[in-house]
């Protein structure tokens, strides 16, 4: 099946939907998302949205704030427009019906996260990110002119290599045309024939056996704009957050946010010994990459699974109306914060690379956008600062809709793309042979390329990928296409620009740390 759409967007987290309801008085819109519209990283924030509200902060505070976490990596002309468009971006959130926090004042409750120097964390209880995807679906769902299309899986970018061209690395004029598309109805890939297509994909957290992501997190846009040939870049720098739930049993591990430390919980050995003293003078609020290292390095001295987060420096009627989530979550496996320890570990989290884009979302590939998680603006640098990626997210939506929205009236459709053809392909009966490797591939990850990386450890990763690699693009060539095998070959593309950005980094910062590289 053929389909004609001027903004074709993959993704319903909040940089899909804020930049539908941007384009949608333009022209036509197709959203179209592999899961459940609120199956989305966006869906589980907990934080909040980083914004300058509070008389005693600034904004040039905020982009220090930035700065420094990102570690000497960020584009620091990016830091400034984020933040100075993020007042307007929030009231519009606001504007379409995302309600959150005040204090009996009026005034919106800000909280405070870890390499945050003021509180100015906007959130909804515990559970911002849903607020959010509550409010855009809502917005979305309503309006005339977008059609949502839920279970529709996005198998690769159309361009000129579609219609026969040879597109390599170099050549300069790549365009995209749309994208092929899995249909749940037919099990039939459908080419969706767009004027401008954007990825919001989201983040790549499944290329690790734990992490907070939900299942649809498995870096598809990413991979679909390097097998296009599209830049790709800082793949190196994987966020692990400090305070993932220890509950070995659990995907997606349940997270426990940052303002919980912001609130005064401190970390402490599972003997009782509160070691962030010895590893940053900013204690439990250092930015992340020191919190998880920090933590990483408590459980190969002590050789425990996991460490303690002590909450009972926060008082009950705190833990009850900003915690409500993550109190009951804790005590439904048997925990009561306000009484007991907390066990957690560091787990990944967020991908601070991805497809480069410039100020208005475009990336290398003519007529494509991305935005949120599977892009890379420059903002985060070597890390990212806690609640900043909503953000990010809000302001290059919203750029990158004004742009296409100019340039609509001067892109034709490409009527010569041909339909996906499948003639000889067969079924693969075997799924052990996808899930058996989809575990390899999150064990060498785990192992090789986590927190702490080396040489040898990144080389033994890259060989063992290798042959998993090859083992799997054997099976795609021959096999009718399905969902569990399209995203194992995107998470072992993940995984190998991960260990390739790794292997040629030569410094340590921000999130990368190879002990190899540490100066003698
Ligand atoms: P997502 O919200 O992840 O949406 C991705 C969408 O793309 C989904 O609809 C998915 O189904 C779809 N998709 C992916 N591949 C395909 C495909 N091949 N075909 C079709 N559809 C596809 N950030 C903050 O700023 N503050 C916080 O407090 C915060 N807390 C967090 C807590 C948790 C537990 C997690 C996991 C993340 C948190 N983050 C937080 C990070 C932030 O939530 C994400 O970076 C952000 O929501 C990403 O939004 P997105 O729109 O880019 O992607
Ligand atoms: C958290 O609530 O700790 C997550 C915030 C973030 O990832 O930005």
């Amino acid at each position: 099946m053929k389909k004609h759409v001027d903004f074709l967007i993959i993704g319903t987290g909040i940089a899909g939907l804020s930049y539908a309801l941007k384009v949608a008085s333009k022209g036509t819109v197709c959203i179209i998302t592999k899961a459940k519209a609120d199956e989305t990283s966006t869906n589980y924030a907990q934080g909040g949205i980083a914004t300058v509200m509070d008389a005693l902060d600034s904004h040039e505070e905020h982009i220090k704030d930035t700065l420094i976490a990102g570690d000497g990596l960020c584009d620091e002309e990016v830091v400034r427009l984020t933040i100075g468009e993020s007042n307007a971006r929030i009231d519009e959130l606001i504007s379409w019906g995302a309600e959150f926090d005040r204090k009996q004042s009026g005034e919106f409750d800000l909280g405070r996260e870890g390499g945050h120097s003021a509180h100015r964390i906007l959130h909804h209880k515990d559970q911002t990110g849903a607020e959010i995807e509550r409010a855009l679906l809502k917005a979305v769902k309503e309006h005339p002119a977008i059609e949502l299309l839920e279970g529709y899986f996005a198998i690769d970018i159309i361009t000129q290599h579609h219609l026969g061209v040879e597109v390599t690395r170099r050549t300069p004029d790549i365009e995209c045309f749309g994208a092929y598309v899995l249909n749940p109805k037919t099990n039939k890939i459908d080419t969706i024939l767009a004027k401008t297509t954007m990825l919001a994909t989201g983040g790549n957290g499944n290329v690790y056996n734990t992490t907070t992501n939900p299942v649809v997190a498995t870096g598809d846009g990413v991979a679909m704009v390097y097998r296009a040939k599209g830049k790709v870049k800082n793949m190196e720098f994987i966020q692990f957050h400090p305070t993932g739930l220890y509950n070995p049993s659990e995907k997606p591990c349940f997270l426990i946010s940052e303002a919980v430390r912001g609130a005064g919980a401190r970390l402490c050995s599972i003997r009782g010994d509160y070691f962030m003293e010895r590893y940053d003078k900013r204690l439990e609020l250092a930015p992340r990459d020191v919190v998880a290292r920090a933590i990483d390095s408590e459980m190969k001295i002590t050789g425990d699974d996991h460490v303690f987060l002590d909450c009972r420096p926060i008082s009950k009627t705190e833990i009850f109306h900003h915690f409500p989530t993550i109190y009951a979550k804790c005590l439904s496996i048997g925990i009561d914060i306000t009484k007991d320890m907390l066990p957690v570990v560091p787990v990944a989290h967020y991908s601070c690379g991805g497809i480069v884009v410039d100020h208005d979302g475009c990336t290398s590939i003519k007529n494509l956008y991305a935005s949120g998680e599977c892009s890379c603006t420059g903002l985060h640098g070597a890390n990212r600062l806690a609640s900043n990626s909503l953000l990010e997210a809000l302001v290059f939506s919203h750029r990158a809709a004004q742009h296409a929205s100019a340039k609509l009236s001067g892109i034709s459709f490409c009527e010569e793309v041909p339909d996906w053809n499948d003639e000889g392909m067969v079924l693969n009966e075997e799924m052990i042979l996808i899930t058996q490797s989809l575990k390899e591939v999150q064990a060498i990850m785990s192992n090789y390329v986590g927190i702490v990386r080396s040489n040898l450890r990144l080389k033994r990763a890259w060989d063992r990928l290798g042959i998993i690699y090859k083992e799997t693009e054997e099976l795609y060539n021959k096999s009718v296409h399905s969902v569990k095998l399209a995203e194992l070959r995107n998470l072992i593309n993940i995984g190998y620009l991960i260990i390739k950005m790794s292997m040629e980094r030569k410094e340590n910062c921000g999130l990368y740390y190879n002990l190899d590289n540490i100066k003698k």
